[in-house]
């Protein structure tokens, strides 16, 4: 009986030993897997970051760019492209005038009135439609057709007041979002499409042609008048309200800046003919590249499975079409290297499928259970995570849009540079060290409206890179619609022109 006993001791002992051995085994695993996360999660903050120091050089390096695009023509990854607006509007335009935006993901139509003055502007009507899928890439004459036809509806609503009845032609900008070689400010052909577009046979096309056979077809008595682009109608728009306004920047699906620059300064341009003495010029800022940049293993993989890899690498570090895929693809590779987000979801392979709003969702997630975070991977294949994976999540979404935002403040720093509104006495003029300028730079796009973490980083970066005294006299002027009512405005300043020549 005391031997049986023995052995029953003995028996469960042993079996205590090895339970307590496989729990041990099991919880070092997890925490093996854990660390090789934070591994993961300490490799993409080290590879993002973006010390003062290394703003500095980037602002350099964009002013350094700015100057080379500015001399020849394929002299700098920044194409600096002329727009021929050389007079931007000041208030005293009249009439109505149209514009129908083509951007990355939504196109609007707008209609606006004009008196005389600036506080009689109205935006009569405005339609903001998403981009269908199928568009990006369909044939020309579909795209255009669409746009058309969308164009055509807007104005068979248009009430009995609309300017049809007093038989006057109507003028329409085309707010066209994507990079465009200008011929003048009613035409010009598309270099490339960007975020997603591949119409191949468009490229090399006059864009303000195609609208224009467009409506022709439909029998619509719609005049294209302007070639716009979105930063250039936010610079107009812009300027319109507040002549300080100097430079527009577009955070939005893409990323783009214009700016308004001396024409002796343009040197490619041999004859610009402009009786203002200064151009705005586009400087498509999304294809800047600096070996400064901070980039990533995701950054690289996203550019190689890229419809346009090898350009617009500064676009795709701070474009709203691409901050959610770079945080898909750090919590696939955590996913593939760990279990910890449980089975490999399918979902979370699908390129784009995680939208930069969901990151600002779970960024911005102010829930104690992070809720918001629950829900997006819920969507993403990914569920009942614990806390502690939610938290990492919340922190790589901050670590992409840090960077994104600290560099697009770097991207504005190196503009004030450029022009010498950055403290610094550059911009070819020895007095602007001396007296510092009221300036503004009119700002656009949702990721900077509605993503409140990428907008606080970006401010704090700015005046963190011009200092204080300098920062204080740099206002960031966020606009809605800008850049469409600021395109039509074009119209109606190119129209007065016109008119006065005239008389
Ligand atoms: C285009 C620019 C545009 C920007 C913002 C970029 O992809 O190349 O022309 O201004 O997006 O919409």
């Amino acid at each position: 009986m005391g031997k049986v006993l023995v052995m029953l001791t003995a028996a469960t002992a042993v079996l205590a030993c090895s339970v307590a051995t496989v729990m041990v085994r099991s919880r070092m695993k997890r925490r093996r897997k854990w660390r090789r996360v934070v591994g993961i999660l300490q490799d993409l903050e080290e590879s993002c970051e973006t010390p003062l120091g290394r703003l500095r050089q980037m602002v350099d390096a964009v002013a350094v760019e700015m100057q080379a695009g500015l001399v020849s023509e394929g002299g700098s990854k920044l194409k600096m492209l002329l727009t021929f607006v050389d007079d931007l509007p000041n208030g005293s335009e009249r009439g109505t005038y149209y514009a129908l935006h083509l951007g990355g993901s939504y196109f609007r139509i707008i209609r606006v009135y004009l008196g005389g003055q600036r506080s009689s502007l109205q935006v009569q009507d405005v339609e903001r439609h998403c981009i269908p899928t199928s568009l990006l890439n369909s044939t020309s004459e579909v795209l255009f057709d669409f746009l058309a036809s969308s164009l055509q509806r807007f104005i068979e609503k248009e009430g009995h007041e609309s300017i049809s009845s007093q038989d006057v032609k109507r003028e329409l900008a085309f707010t066209f979002s994507f990079p465009v070689k200008q011929t003048s400010l009613s035409s010009g052909v598309l270099i490339k499409w960007t975020k997603g577009f591949a119409i191949s046979e468009m490229a090399g096309e006059d864009i303000a042609e195609c609208l224009q056979g467009a409506l022709n077809r439909r029998g619509l008595d719609i005049h294209v008048a302007a070639l716009v682009n979105d930063t250039v109608g936010a610079l107009s728009f812009g300027h319109y309200h507040d002549p300080d306004t100097i430079a527009a920047v577009v955070f939005g699906t893409g990323s783009n800046a214009c700016y308004l620059e001396r024409t002796d300064a343009i040197i490619k341009c041999q004859n610009p003919r402009t009786t203002s003495g200064s151009m705005v010029v586009n400087m498509e800022w999304g294809n800047f590249w600096s070996s400064r940049l901070p980039r990533t293993s995701y950054d690289i993989e996203l550019d190689a499975d890229s419809l346009n890899s090898n350009d617009m690498g500064f676009e795709k570090m701070i474009g709203g079409m691409y901050l959610g895929d770079i945080v898909r693809r750090v919590v696939l590779r955590m996913s593939k290297e760990s279990d910890i987000f449980g089975p490999i979801s399918s979902i979370l392979s699908t390129p784009f499928v995680l939208r930069t709003d969901s990151v600002s969702a779970m960024h911005e997630d102010d829930t104690p259970e992070l809720q918001e975070v629950a829900r997006v991977l819920k969507h993403l294949g990914v569920r009942k995570v614990p806390l502690k994976v939610r938290k990492l999540v919340v922190k790589i979404c901050d670590v992409v849009t840090r960077r994104a935002a600290r560099l697009a403040a770097a991207g504005i720093a190196g503009i004030l540079k450029k022009v010498g509104r950055d403290g610094s006495g550059g911009g070819g003029r020895k007095s602007d060290k001396q007296v510092m300028r009221r300036t503004v730079v009119a700002v656009e796009g949702g990721l900077y409206s509605n993503y409140r973490m990428f907008r606080e980083y970006m401010d704090e970066a700015l005046i963190d890179i011009l200092g204080d005294d300098v920062a204080q006299h740099v206002v960031i002027k966020a606009m809605e619609d800008g850049s469409s009512i600021g395109s039509a405005l074009l119209v109606a300043s190119s129209h007065s022109v016109r008119t006065i020549a005239s008389v």
